[in-house]
């Protein structure tokens, strides 16, 4: 295992960092009112962000997966918000067309996607079908040559933003997990409603909406991959996406720890600054080791990704490390700032309310826990 980047994926995460201090620091107030940042998502299709890991020969950079993960790494030390953006549009939006859609398909929707001329999204949990996910009920049923949904979602990311979202739906209940099928749904579809936007406790700058399928007609040949083949699409992507979260929060760990270290140096009790206390030293120790850990096991995931080798268990391990992590260190940062750190001055009180929630998608810690146990 290689344990140093490349060149070229050095020169992703100068590129990202230059990008993300000049282009999305300077949003997050705007972000944080609840503001979708669109500008900056035109501009990262400018630059390729959008498409880091699809081939040239579909519109993308045709870089390696772990410049792919870089890029959200960086993009989450200044906004978390920007990296789950990044993360669902390529991992859970874009890849499983190019993975399981047909020629047609791809040339279709992955240039514009992998542009940033569209935007993607993921629709899989339903008010009642969360960490279960093939308990779902939302229903495809065969119309000629269409398929006629109806169902609701919940808790999509991108909703209402999107331009391109892939909807699974049983198209024979009777089957369970088997009986899953996944579709591309326009969002000028008739019959795709968007309901309410979530008011959440973090990542304000993303769009977490509901959406309701009434009669919704989606085209037979929108249907991706095989009829039955959804549950094996979402999960499959969703191994790749699990590294894309473990990334963001890696970025919020990170961030916290510098936050905090800069101000232990500066902030002065008892005669000299607080890092210079063993109470807060310490803590700052157990911190970096935290993170650097984390960073370890994400790229690690990624770079068996990357390779196209099983990464199911090691995603899952890098997703459940890392989230917990950006939480215990974002509270440490919070508790090394005191009272100031409780304040909107400071970004640590966002690092921590932006923390909580990479536990939770993409799969609880939970679900990764069954999913690392299955594999043992
Ligand atoms: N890759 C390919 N196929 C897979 C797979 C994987 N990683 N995992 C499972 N499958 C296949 C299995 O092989 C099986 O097929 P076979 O019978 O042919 O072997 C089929 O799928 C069913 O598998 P299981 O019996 O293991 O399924 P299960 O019902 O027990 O569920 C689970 C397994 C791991 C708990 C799964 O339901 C799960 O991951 N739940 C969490 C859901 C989740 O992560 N939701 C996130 C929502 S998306 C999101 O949050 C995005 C966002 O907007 C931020």
């Amino acid at each position: 295992m290689n344990l140093t980047f490349t060149q070229e994926q050095e020169m992703m995460r100068k590129m990202v960092r230059d990008f993300a201090a000049i282009d999305v620091a300077p949003f997050i107030e705007k972000m944080e009112k609840g503001e979708f940042p669109r500008e900056i998502l035109r501009k990262m299709g400018g630059l390729g962000l959008m498409g880091i890991p699809v081939p040239e020969q579909y519109g993308g950079a045709e870089m390696d997966f772990t410049s792919y993960i870089i890029a959200i790494n960086e993009l989450s030390k200044v906004s978390a918000t920007m990296g789950v953006i990044l993360s669902v549009h390529t991992s859970v939006g874009t890849n499983p067309i190019l993975y399981f859609g047909t020629e047609e398909q791809k040339q279709k929707y992955v240039p514009k996607l992998a542009a940033g001329e569209y935007l993607g999204a993921f629709c899989l949990t339903e008010p009642s079908a969360g960490s279960d996910a093939a308990s779902m009920k939302s229903r495809a049923v065969r119309d000629g040559d269409h398929f006629v949904i109806n169902g609701s979602k919940v808790f999509i990311t991108n909703g209402g933003e999107a331009d391109v979202y892939i909807v699974f739906a049983k198209t024979n209940p009777e089957l369970g997990a088997k009986g899953v099928s996944a579709f591309i749904v326009e969002k000028d579809t008739s019959g795709l409603v968007i309901g309410k936007d979530e008011k959440k406790m973090g990542l304000h700058g993303s769009r977490t909406v509901q959406l309701t399928f009434e009669d919704m007609r989606v085209p037979a040949e929108n249907l991706l991959g095989a009829e039955g083949e959804g549950f094996k699409i979402a999960m499959a992507n969703l191994d790749a996406g699990r590294i894309g979260i473990a990334a963001q929060a890696l970025g919020i760990a990170e961030a916290a720890l510098s936050a905090a270290t800069e101000y232990a140096k500066q902030r002065h009790q008892f005669g000299k600054p607080i890092a210079a206390q063993q109470g807060i030293a310490f803590k700052l120790a157990d911190m970096a080791t935290n993170v650097e850990a984390a960073r370890l096991l994400v790229y690690r995931a990624a770079d068996l990704r990357g390779q196209g080798l099983k990464c199911g268990m090691e995603a899952s391990i890098a997703k459940l490390f890392t989230t917990r992590t950006a939480v215990e260190v974002a509270t440490e940062a919070i508790q090394v700032f005191g009272g100031y750190g409780y304040t909107e001055d400071y970004p640590v009180e966002r690092y921590f309310r932006d923390a909580k929630v990479t536990e939770i998608y993409e799969g609880t810690s939970e679900i990764q826990r069954i999913v690392i146990s299955k594999h043992l």
